[in-house]
This record gives C-alpha cells, structure tokens and sequence, in this order.
C-alpha cells in the first residue's frame, strides 16, 4: 500500500498550494491513499466546513487535525457527520467526531487511519501511550488491517519518540505533526513501524512556523502581538510510505519538500 501523507496545512496560500498539486501528487506517488493534517488551514486556526469539503473533494481521502480542531465554532457539527475529518482519538469521551476511520480498497484490503495527541506541553487529554495500547488490544495490524496509520500530534520528540516506540510492530506508520518544522529522522523501527518525528508544516518557511516573523518575534519580547499567517512561497512537506499489504509492515519511507525555502527533496 502506497501512502501519502501531507503536513499541517497553515493559511490560505498552503491550501491553494496543496489543491492545486494534489493530482499530480497522486500521480507522481502512486497513492492508494492520500491523508493531510489540515489543523490550521483556516487562517492559521482550525478548519471550516467549506475547507475540508475542498479537501475531500479535490481527492484527499482523509483529514486529521489536532490542538486548534475546535477554533471555527462551526466545525463542531460538521465533524459530528463526518467519517473522514478526524480529531485526535484520546480527546475526552464525548468530544464530536471521530478519533479514527478505515478505508476499504477493491480488492478487498483495508487501512486504518488514527489520528492522536501527545501529552508533554501540549493542551490535557487522556493519556496517547493508554489510549492507543487500549485501542491496540482489539485491533491486529495485518489480520485486521493490511495497514495502520497514525498522525501523531505533539510537541516533544522524546514524547514522539518513545511513543512510536512503544508501539513499534502493531502499526505501519507512526508520523509527528505539531510543530510545523520538518525532522531529519525519517526511518523504519526495528519491528516494521515507519516513523517521522515531525513531517513538517505545508506553509511559507519565511516565517516563524508559519506566522508572520515580526509579530512572532514581538511576542517573545513584550507578548502584545497578534499572530498572523505568514503567507506567501510555499514549502509542501510530507512523507510517503510503501506498506507490505500483507504484514502489515512498512518496508519504505521517505521524506518530501517541494517548492518554497527548503531544499526540494525533489528532481521537479
Ligand atoms: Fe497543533
């Protein structure tokens, strides 16, 4: 199985940056399934239901999200109906929506798509390491699903790092999102799990991840600023991920950066 995933989409020039590439991606990867963090597409602030339909009908098959899931009001009955925008799984019972979903492929294999959120420094929610080991029990990568995915979403990479870890061989793919900087870590763990601490932000590098420099930096210093995006070049990262369909295991990773600041991983 030929995944790919795209880092968290920050303001209106990622989102049209991403849009307009996302034929070709599928093209040029091959994908059987395509899956983008979209947490921050609205402005820099969470999605809206218009946003995520663009998504979905441009030809991603599934949306995860994380901290800022909750900043347009109006997403909350959207992601009520929705099976492929997700939120982090280990949010508190009761929260609307989906923490995880599965896409079934014609000739009959199936993957399933977790998105989750780390604990250290970031908002409270149960435990990710418990949540996942509880969810974990009932689910068999390669008896129940030809593939497992998980967007991990965090700040720290001890916390990242330990978690991809500890579930090292139950799932395929274990992939950061969060903070927006891309980790030069990309490989597959001992027991088959295909692991990125951090993919990396969709977004104009220029910046301070993502937001405009100058109110970022005054922020450190006086704490009185107003973030905005920081539109303009974009940088598209991601990650692709080649999946034995029947173990389950991850046998090829690789990072992506296209266009913008970064050094292109790319040869066009
Ligand atoms: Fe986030």
């Amino acid at each position: 199985m030929r995944i790919l995933f795209l880092g968290d989409i920050v303001g209106r020039d990622a989102r049209k940056t991403v849009l307009s590439k996302i034929e070709y991606f599928k093209r040029k990867f091959k994908t059987d399934i395509l899956i983008v963090n979209i947490e921050n597409a609205a402005g820099g602030r969470g999605v809206t239901p218009k946003i995520a339909d663009q998504f979905l009908n441009s030809g991603v098959d599934v949306l995860t999200t994380g901290n800022h899931v909750w900043d347009q009001r109006e997403i909350f009955s959207y992601i009520s109906n929705s099976k492929y925008l997700l939120r982090p799984i280990n949010m508190p019972d009761g929260s609307p929506g989906l923490g995880k979903t599965e896409i079934k492929f014609a000739n009959g294999n199936k993957v399933l798509i977790i998105n989750c959120i780390a604990n250290l420094f970031m908002p409270d929610n149960e435990s990710v390491f418990k949540s996942i080991e509880k969810l974990l029990l009932n689910v068999k990568l390669g008896e129940d699903y030809n593939a497992i995915f998980i967007d991990l979403h965090g700040e720290a990479t001890s916390e990242k790092t330990a978690f991809a870890n500890y579930i090292d061989g139950k799932v395929s793919v274990v992939i950061g999102t969060h903070t927006h900087v891309p980790t030069a870590d990309a490989r597959i763990l001992p027991n088959g799990t295909a692991y990125q601490t951090d993919v990396g932000m969709c977004g104009n590098y220029d910046s301070v991840i993502g937001m405009d420099k100058k109110a970022a930096i005054e922020r450190f210093l006086s704490k009185k600023s107003y973030l905005t995006v920081a539109e303009g070049e974009i940088t598209i990262c991601g990650v692709f991920i080649e999946v034995d369909d029947f173990t389950g295991k991850s046998n090829y990773i690789k990072p992506i950066r296209i266009g913008g600041t970064l050094k292109s991983t790319e040869d066009n």
